[in-house]
C-alpha cells in the first residue's frame, strides 16, 4: 500500500476530477482517441436498440466511460475538493486512516473497488486492440483473449466488491477509483521512453532505462524493482511490447506463442503469475517485470502532477 497526500490546490469538484482523469486516460490510450470514441459510438447505439427492460438495467455510465474499472463510487459531500487521499490499495482500513488524518475531502483508490472491480473484465478487451497493434492477428487475439474475460468474470464475482464503498458511506468520505486511467498513463509514458531510446540491445539496457524512472529507482532500493523473469541481462531485447501494462489485468497465456510470432522479443509487464511465465519461456520471449506498486505509482502520480 502506497499513500501520497495532495498539497490543498486543487480546487475542483468530484466530478471535475472524475472528467480529467477519463480525458487523461483517452488521451494517453494506446487504441488512440478515435478509436475509443467510435467503440463508445458502437455501444451506444446497441443500447438505443435495447429493449425497454433491458434498457432500464443498462449501465448508462458506459456510454460516455470507456473504462469501467474507473468510477466515482460514493459522494457523501459534494464539495470543492482541497485535500485527497490516495492509495495504489484502499479498503476499510485506509478508509480509517482518512478518518484519522483529517480535512481529507476524497479518497483515490488505484485498484477497482465496488462496481468498478465488477466490471474489471470489461477493459480486458482494449488488450486485443494493442496486441493487434504488436503484430498479433486480431482474430487470434480476440478468439485467445475472450475465454481469458470471462475467466476474469467469474474471479471477480465472488469478492465483497462493496465492502470498502460501504466504509466510505458509513464514515461519510467521497470515494473514487482510477485504474485503467492510471494504467494508460503509466503505460504510455513508458512506450514513449522506449521508442525514443535507440540504443536499447541487450535487457541489461533496457532494465538501466527503467531504473532511470523515480518509481523504479525507488522500488530497486526496497528490493522490488525491475527485475528480469524470463530471459537474461545479456539477451538482446529484439522487439519491446508494453501489450502489459494496461488492459485490465493478465490477459491469456497462450498469447505468448503468437507474439513471438508476430516477432515480439521481450514484454515489460507490471507482474506476471507462474503459468504465463512458463508460456513465455517456453516461446522464448524474454520478460522483464517492471514491478506492480512501482508501475501502478507511476501512472498514479501522472495523474496527481495532471491534478
Ligand atoms: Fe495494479
Amino acid at each position: 500500500m502506497t499513500i501520497y497526500i495532495k498539497k490543498p490546490q486543487i480546487n475542483m469538484k468530484i466530478k471535475e476530477i472524475y472528467n480529467l482523469a477519463i480525458n487523461k486516460g483517452i488521451d494517453a490510450d494506446f487504441r488512440g482517441r478515435e478509436a475509443v470514441e467510435k467503440f463508445l459510438k458502437r455501444k451506444r447505439e446497441k443500447y438505443e436498440q435495447l429493449p425497454g427492460k433491458e434498457k432500464e438495467e443498462f449501465d448508462l455510465e458506459s456510454l460516455e466511460n470507456p473504462y469501467l474499472d474507473s468510477r466515482i463510487l460514493n459522494i457523501s459531500q459534494d464539495k470543492e475538493i482541497k485535500r485527497i487521499l490516495v492509495g495504489v490499495d484502499v479498503e476499510p482500513a485506509e478508509v480509517l486512516l482518512a478518518k484519522e488524518i483529517g480535512n481529507i475531502d476524497l479518497v483515490i483508490s488505484h485498484h477497482p473497488l465496488g462496481k468498478a472491480l465488477a466490471h474489471l473484465y470489461e477493459v480486458m478487451a482494449m488488450q486485443c486492440d494493442i496486441l493487434n497493434q504488436y503484430g498479433v492477428p486480431i482474430n487470434v487475439a480476440e478468439g485467445l483473449m475472450k475465454e481469458r474475460i470471462s475467466e476474469v468474470a467469474r474471479g471477480v464475482n465472488r469478492i465483497n466488491h462493496q465492502r470498502t464503498v460501504d466504509a466510505a458511506k458509513i464514515l461519510g468520505f467521497n470515494l473514487m477509483c482510477l485504474h485503467t486511467v492510471c494504467d494508460n498513463l503509466a503505460a504510455r509514458f513508458l512506450k514513449d521512453k522506449i521508442d525514443k531510446e535507440n540504443n536499447l540491445i541487450i535487457i541489461e539496457d533496457l532494465i538501466n532505462l527503467l531504473k532511470e524512472i523515480e518509481e523504479y529507482k525507488t522500488a530497486a532500493k526496497l528490493r522490488a524493482g525491475p527485475n528480469i523473469f524470463v530471459g537474461n541481462k545479456e539477451n538482446r531485447c529484439g522487439k519491446i511490447s508494453l501489450t502489459e501494462i494496461t488492459g485490465g489485468t493478465e490477459g491469456s497465456p497462450k498469447i505468448y506463442e503468437k507474439m513471438a510470432i508476430a516477432g515480439i522479443g521481450t514484454i515489460v509487464g507490471m507482474h506476471m503469475e507462474e503459468e504465463h511465465k512458463k508460456e513465455a519461456e517456453a516461446a522464448n520471449i524474454n520478460v522483464v517485470i517492471a514491478g506492480h506498486m512501482s508501475s501502478d505509482s507511476l501512472g498514479v502520480n501522472l495523474f496527481l502532477d495532471e491534478l
